[in-house]
């Protein structure tokens, strides 16, 4: 093993240019082209890869540091006489580095720039003239992707304001406006490749009669005497224009109704503009909390994070979060953390309750003969062992329908296209345990007798409190009942326990005067309530499945048809 020091690489002329980001750590081992360090100048961020393969020693620099060529970053642990063990000038010309550096448009202040200055020296002049503002040197760099327009037509801009962000493999960089004036034309779009010379937009940049126009005067000479490109601004003036940059963002949104992500500046390096477009967010709405506002990687953690935490108002649903309540404030309480059980259902319940449209649909099973039956097995389950509660009943009811309604053993295919139909009966059944809700799954139910479901389900339940239920126990469900029939009530609205389409809720089994066209009959009525998704079943549809269920459940001779 060596040790070799790595370094800043050439940065195309770039002095003290700012580290943002550390990307690794000592201990880390690092793989040849993983990032070190991103860093970032007035005008692009670029990140410096790790030019081979080795172990972090010790780091140099810090988050804040401003670097120049030449400097160290890091001592790398290095395996001897490997092929990666390069020396330190091609570890400073690694490709990355070079085309990140290269891209370093503020590092370009004496290349030919591709500005047609149509009205080359007359900032004194009153009247207005047409610029066509194009894709300074990027080192070399061909076909960039145009990742953002920071503009639209019609746009006021001032001299330093991104006009777009271009994005390479390495690096991301602002094209600034150089001058003050109004966007008349765009002429590129996201996703265009640009190089050096590609036309961005037109600007219509006014005389010198206004402070704007004075301020064209100021920042537009310098570049008019060199014919700069359009990044390669003096050195004491990206100050001023960084400035300009942020005050002027308000005019732009106040004089643009563009899209969000074109009224605010974003200033983010590559790694976090990849991160974000990986998840798909859009970095206009994430606040920095970097140097100037920048975006760093923990503000999309955050940002994430706050999006989990209220995810209907985040996800545009317009529903507002639940106001966070200082309840201590009106008397004692105890926090109880929630178990992890808790939280996924919770999870899952919202996420099911706002995808699928719920219907519930509400009857009375007349389950009197049941009951009697169930009464008279009551010996014979004992010398079996199990107990005949009304579940296996509703378990085999369910079944039978599930067969003979063929919607109800169905699911959505994910994008919405197709409804896949199972040929199989598996029925979840939902049990309240001291951990949370589980919901074990009793295969192939039409095939099992009622005692096999007995013996089955008491079982499961039994493993769901002990919390020994495999994965696969939980899992491959077509429809679920819960029953809180032995708790209380007279009826709920059971949540779909989706990709499945429908639930059967069960409530407690009560004693009703029931009309039988002569009088009043008791007659034990089980009440139950059906969920289903609308995008799946119609109305038509559960109250006939929901009938036959009812029927099945009245006469148990039925279930042998
Ligand atoms: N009406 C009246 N009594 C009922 C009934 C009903 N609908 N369903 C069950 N009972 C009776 C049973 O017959 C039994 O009485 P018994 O001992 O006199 O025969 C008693 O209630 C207890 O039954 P239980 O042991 O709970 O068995 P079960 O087969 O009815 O239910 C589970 C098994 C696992 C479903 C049940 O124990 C459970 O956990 N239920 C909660 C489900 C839940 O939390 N759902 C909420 C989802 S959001």
């Amino acid at each position: 093993m060596t040790k070799e020091t790595i370094k800043i690489p050439d940065l195309g002329g770039g002095e003290g240019v700012e580290v943002i980001e550390v990307c690794v750590a000592v201990g880390d081992v690092v793989e040849q082209e993983d990032s070190l360090l991103v860093l970032e100048s007035d005008k692009a961020s670029m990140e410096v890869p790790a030019p081979k393969s080795g172990k972090v020693v010790s780091i140099a620099v810090s988050v804040g540091d401003s670097v120049s060529e030449g400097d160290a970053i890091l001592e790398l642990e290095v395996a001897e006489g490997s092929d990666e063990a390069a020396s330190e000038s091609e570890a400073e010309s690694a490709p990355e580095s070079e085309s990140a550096s290269e891209q370093t448009p503020a590092a370009d202040d004496d290349t030919d720039g591709g500005n047609d200055r149509a009205g080359d020296a007359q900032s004194e002049s009153t009247a207005e003239r047409t610029e066509t503002v194009k894709v300074p040197d990027v080192g070399g760099g061909e076909g960039i992707e145009v990742i953002e327009l920071c503009v639209a037509e019609g746009d006021e801009v001032s001299e330093g304001d991104s006009l777009i962000v271009l994005e390479s493999d390495k690096a991301s960089m602002e094209v600034p406006a150089p001058f003050t004036g109004v966007v008349s034309a765009m002429l590129i779009k996201v996703g265009d490749a640009a190089s050096e010379g590609t036309a961005i937009a037109e600007m219509r940049v006014a005389g010198a009669t206004s402070a704007s126009d004075a301020k064209v005067e100021q920042t537009a000479q310098p570049a008019e005497k060199a014919d700069a490109p359009v990044s390669a601004e003096p050195e004491p003036k990206r100050e001023a224009s960084a400035a300009a940059r942020e005050s002027a963002s308000t005019s732009v949104n106040s004089t643009s109704p563009a899209p969000a992500a074109q009224g605010k500046q974003v200033y983010a390096g590559p790694a976090v503009r990849k991160l974000a477009r990986e998840f798909g967010i859009d970095l206009s709405k994430v606040s920095g909390t970097g140097p100037r506002k920048r975006i760093v990687k923990e503000d999309l953690h955050a940002y994430v994070k706050q999006l989990a935490k209220a995810p209907a108002a985040a996800a545009g649903g317009g529903i507002a979060p639940i106001p966070d309540v200082d309840f201590a404030k009106f008397g004692e309480v105890d926090i109880q953390p929630l178990s992890k059980l808790d939280k996924l259902t919770a999870a899952n319940m919202h996420r099911s309750w706002l995808n699928l449209p719920h219907v519930t649909q509400f009857d009375d099973a007349d389950v009197t003969e049941l009951e009697d039956f169930r009464r008279e097995m009551k010996k014979e389950a004992e010398q079996r062992g199990v107990k005949l509660t009304p579940l296996p009943f509703l378990l085999k009811a369910a079944a039978a329908a599930l067969r003979a309604n063929a919607k109800f053993n169905a699911s959505l295919s994910a994008d919405g296209e197709s409804l896949v139909y199972k040929h199989y009966v598996h029925i979840g059944m939902a049990v309240d345990t001291p951990a949370g809700l589980v919901v074990p799954v009793i295969r192939d139910v039409d095939k099992k007798s009622l005692w096999e479901l007995a013996e089955e389900s008491a079982e499961l339940a039994k493993k769901a409190r002990e919390r020994k239920l495999k994965p696969a126990e939980m899992q491959g469900g077509c429809f679920t009942i819960s029953s809180l029939g032995s708790i209380g009530g007279t009826g709920f609205t059971p949540i779909i326990n989706a990709p499945e389409v429908a639930i059967l809720g069960v409530s407690k089994l009560a004693v009703k005067p029931v009309w039988d066209g002569d009088g009043f009959q008791p007659r034990k009525m089980l009440p139950l309530s059906l969920s289903y998704d609308h995008r799946v079943i119609n109305g038509a549809d559960a109250g006939k499945f929901f009938t036959e269920l009812a029927q099945m459940l009245a006469d148990i001779r039925r279930l042998l048809l």
